[in-house]
C-alpha cells in the first residue's frame, strides 16, 4: 500500500441491505460502509451474495430493504443511470466488453455519459461537437498509456488474452472517471503474472487517481495484500468486517471457508 494515500470520510454508506429473489435471501441485513480512497474488499464462497451487493450498489438489484448514501444522498432507489452520473463505475465477473469493437473504441464506450453533443447537434454545429471529440479521444488516450496498452490499441478486443480483456474493460471503467471503482473478480481466472499486472494496475488507480475501490476477489493473498478493509459474506450474510489481519484470524471466517455446517 502507498505511504501517501489519504482515506477519507465514509463516501458510501449500505444500511440494514436486504435483497431477495422469490425465495431465495441473496442479501440479508447487511451493513458496512466504504471510505473514500480506500480500497475495500467483500469476500465470501460462492452464491454469498458478494456479486449481488455491487449490483444493490450500482442499480442493477433493487433492494427491498435498506438504504444506500452516497456522499450524504440517500438512494432508495438507485438505478444504474444514476449511480453512473453519480461517480460510480465497474466491471463485471463475466467480460462484458464489444468483441469486435478496437480496444480504443471499446474504452470510448465508457465516455458516454460525458458525451453532451448528439446527431441533431452535430449536424447544426460540427465545430463543437469535433472539439468534444477530439478532447474526448485524448482522454482515452491517456487511459490507454495509464494501462499500457498502446500496442494494441487497434486490435479488435475479441483477439486479445484474457488478461488484457480484462484490462480492456478497466479500461472502460476508467473512462467515466469514477470517484468509486466497483470491480467484481478482476483476476479470476489469469494466470500469475496477469495478476500481477492487475493487482499493479488496481493499486496504481487507487494510488494515482486517488479512486476508491470496492474489489470482490477469491485470491486470498491477493485481497490481504491489498485491501484496506474487508468485509465478509457467507450465505448472504455478514459475518466480519475489518481489517485484513482481523479477518484472517476471525473464526467464523476460517469455518465458512473450510465449509463448517451451519
Ligand atoms: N438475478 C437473480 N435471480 C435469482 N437469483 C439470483 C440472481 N442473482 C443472484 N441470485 C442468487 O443470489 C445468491 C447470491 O448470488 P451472487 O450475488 O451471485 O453470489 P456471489 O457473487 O457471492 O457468488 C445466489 O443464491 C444466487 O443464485
Ligand atoms: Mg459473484
Amino acid at each position: 500500500m502507498s505511504e501517501g494515500r489519504q482515506i477519507g470520510e465514509v463516501i458510501l454508506d449500505l444500511k440494514n441491505i436486504s435483497l431477495r429473489f422469490g425465495g431465495v435471501k441473496a442479501l440479508t441485513d447487511i451493513s458496512f460502509d466504504v471510505r473514500e480512497h480506500e480500497v475495500r474488499a467483500i469476500i465470501g464462497p460462492n452464491g454469498a451474495g458478494k456479486s449481488s451487493m455491487l449490483n444493490v450498489i450500482n442499480g442493477v438489484y433493487r433492494p427491498q430493504e435498506g438504504d444506500i448514501i452516497f456522499r450524504g444522498e440517500h438512494h432508495r432507489d438507485m438505478n444504474t443511470y444514476a449511480a453512473a452520473k453519480a461517480g460510480i463505475a465497474r466491471t463485471f465477473q463475466n467480460i462484458a466488453l464489444f468483441k469486435g469493437m478496437t480496444v480504443l473504441d471499446n474504452i470510448m464506450t465508457g465516455r458516454n455519459l460525458k458525451m453532451k453533443s448528439n446527431f441533431l447537434l452535430d449536424a447544426l454545429y460540427w465545430g463543437p461537437a469535433q472539439r468534444e471529440e477530439i478532447a474526448h479521444r485524448r482522454k482515452v488516450e491517456e487511459i490507454i498509456d495509464f494501462l499500457e496498452i498502446q500496442h494494441i490499441r487497434k486490435t479488435p478486443v475479441g483477439r486479445l488474452p484474457y488478461g488484457l480483456q480484462k484490462r480492456v474493460e478497466l479500461g472502460r471503467a476508467l473512462a467515466a472517471e469514477p470517484s468509486i471503482l466497483l470491480l467484481d473478480e478482476p483476476m479470476a481466472g489469469m494466470n500469475v503474472e496477469e495478476k500481477q499486472d492487475m493487482c499493479r494496475f488496481v493499486l496504481d488507480v487507487n494510488d494515482q487517481l486517488g479512486t476508491t475501490i470496492v474489489l470482490i476477489e477469491h485470491d486470498m493473498g491477493v485481497v490481504m495484500d491489498i485491501s484496506d478493509r474487508v468485509v465478509v459474506l457467507d450465505y448472504g450474510r455478514k459475518i466480519a468486517d475489518g481489517t485484513p489481519d482481523a479477518v484472517r484470524s476471525n473464526q467464523d471466517v476460517i469455518d465458512a471457508y473450510l465449509g463448517v455446517a451451519h
